[in-house]
C-alpha cells in the first residue's frame, strides 16, 4: 500500500520529494522523518508501559538489545528520549518499553499519557549492547529495575531463534518488590518453557546484589559471556569485579545515560553549509549545528543530542570529529550529524 502510494506520489509530485508528500498523507510513511503510530499500549507495572508502534515499510532492522530515539511533541516542541526496543527484529510491530521517571515530564507522558493513535517520531536503532551473531557461548544476564528492557529483547529473540542457548543461560534480575518487576509473568513463563535459570531478587527484602553474592548464585560466572544493565553503582561494582577476578572483555554493560562528549573535540575550523550558503568559524569542540545557527543558518534539528538523525548533512570536503566517540571522519559523502560533530579543520557540509 505504502509502496504504491509512493509511486503515485512520485508521479504527481516530481520534482518535489515524494517522501515529503507521503509523510504529509500519513506520517508513518515518511522516510525523511521516520515515525510510528501507537496501535496498542501494554501496562507492565504501575510506572512502566510498553507502547506498540506500527511503523513505515522501511523501518531499519534493529539488533536485540539496541535502543531507538523516540520523539514526542509537547506544547508544540519535539522532545527526544531513548528507549530499548523490546520486540524481536521480525515482529510486525515495534515495541518500546517506557518507565516514568520521578519528575520526568517526557517519560511520564509517554508511559501514562500517550493514547492509541498518537504518532511518535523515531530515530534509527543504535547501541552496541547486543548479542554476538551467531551466539554460541554460555550466557549470563544481570539486570536491575528497567535495566531488564534491553535484555528482554534479547531473551525474546533467543527464545524464538536459539532456545537451546537460552536453556543454558542464567538471568539474575533485581527490583524493589515483586510488584515492581517489569515482564515478571513473561520472565517466569520463559524460564518454565525454555529451561532458562531465572533468579529474581527483591531488594526491599534481600538488599542490593553484590558481585560476590552474584558469584555465589552463579558459581560458573567466569565461564560465561555476561550482559548487565541497571543503575550505575551496580554496573561499576560488576566492572570492578570482572576486572579483578575475571575477563573484563566478557562483561558487556549498558548505561542509561546520555553519552558524554570526549576530550578529543577536534581542532575547530571554518565550516561552510553549501545549501544555505552560510559560513561560520567553529571553535574546537563546538557542534557544527551551533556554529551554523550562530551565523544565521536555519538547520534541520530534532533532539540535538545525536539520537534522531534529523540534522544529518553529507560531508562534501574536510573532516569532522564525532563528539561522542572522538573519531575523525573525512570520507566525502559520509553522513554527518551536525549536532554532535565538530570541525577538524575547514569543512563543507551539504545542508
Ligand atoms: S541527531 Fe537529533 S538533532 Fe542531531
Amino acid at each position: 500500500m505504502a509502496a504504491r502510494a509512493r509511486d503515485v506520489a512520485h508521479l504527481l509530485t516530481t520534482p518535489l520529494l515524494p517522501d515529503d508528500l507521503l509523510g504529509t498523507v500519513n506520517p508513518v510513511w515518511s522516510t525523511t522523518e521516520p515515525a510510528g503510530r501507537v496501535v496498542a499500549r501494554r501496562p507492565e507495572t504501575a510506572d512502566t508501559t510498553t507502547l506498540l508502534l506500527r511503523t513505515g515499510p522501511r523501518r531499519p532492522r534493529h539488533r536485540p538489545g539496541q535502543y531507538v530515539g523516540v520523539g514526542t511533541r509537547l506544547d508544540g516542541v519535539w522532545h527526544w528520549r531513548t528507549y530499548s526496543v523490546t520486540s524481536r527484529p521480525d515482529d510486525r510491530l515495534l515495541a518500546v518499553t517506557v518507565t516514568a521517571l520521578p519528575g520526568g515530564t517526557v517519560s511520564g507522558v509517554l508511559a501514562h499519557g500517550t493514547p492509541v493513535g498518537t504518532v511518535l517520531r523515531l530515530g534509527p536503532p543504535a547501541g552496541e549492547f547486543v548479542l554476538p551473531e551467531p551466539v554460541s557461548e554460555k550466557l549470563l544476564f544481570v539486570t536491575a529495575g528497567s535495566g531488564v528492557t534491553p535484555v528482554m529483547g534479547m531473551l525474546r529473540h533467543l527464545a524464538a531463534t536459539r532456545p537451546e542457548v537460552l536453556a543454558g543461560a542464567v538471568a539474575v534480575h533485581c527490583d524493589r518488590t515483586e510488584a515492581d518487576v517489569v515482564f515478571a509473568a513473561e520472565l517466569r513463563a520463559l524460564a518454565a518453557a525454555t529451561g532458562l535459570r531465572l533468579v529474581e531478587r527483591h531488594t526491599a527484602r534481600d538488599g542490593r546484589i553484590t558481585p560476590d553474592a552474584l558469584a555465589d548464585l552463579v558459581p560458573d560466572w567466569a565461564g560465561r559471556q555476561a550482559w548487565a544493565c541497571g543503575p550505575a553503582g551496580l554496573l561499576d561494582d560488576l566492572a570492578d569485579w570482572w576486572d579483578r577476578h575475571g575477563d573484563r572483555d566478557a562483561l558487556h554493560v549498558e548505561r542509561f545515560v546520555a553519552p558524554v562528549p570526549t576530550a578529543a573535540a577536534g581542532t575547530g575550523g571554518r565550516v561552510r553549509f553549501t545549501e544555505s550558503r552560510i559560513e561560520a568559524d567553529a571553535a574546537p569542540g563546538e557542534p557544527l549545528m551551533r556554529a551554523g545557527e550562530a551565523a544565521g543558518a536555519i538547520l534541520p534539528n530534532g533532539c540535538r543530542m545525536g539520537i534522531c538523525h534529523t540534522c544529518v548533512g553529507r560531508l562534501r570536503s574536510g573532516a569532522v570529529t564525532n563528539l561522542h566517540t572522538g573519531e575523525r571522519h573525512d570520507t566525502p559523502g559520509e553522513p554527518v550529524r551536525t549536532c554532535v560533530s565538530s570541525a577538524a579543520g575547514d569543512v563543507e557540509i551539504e545542508l
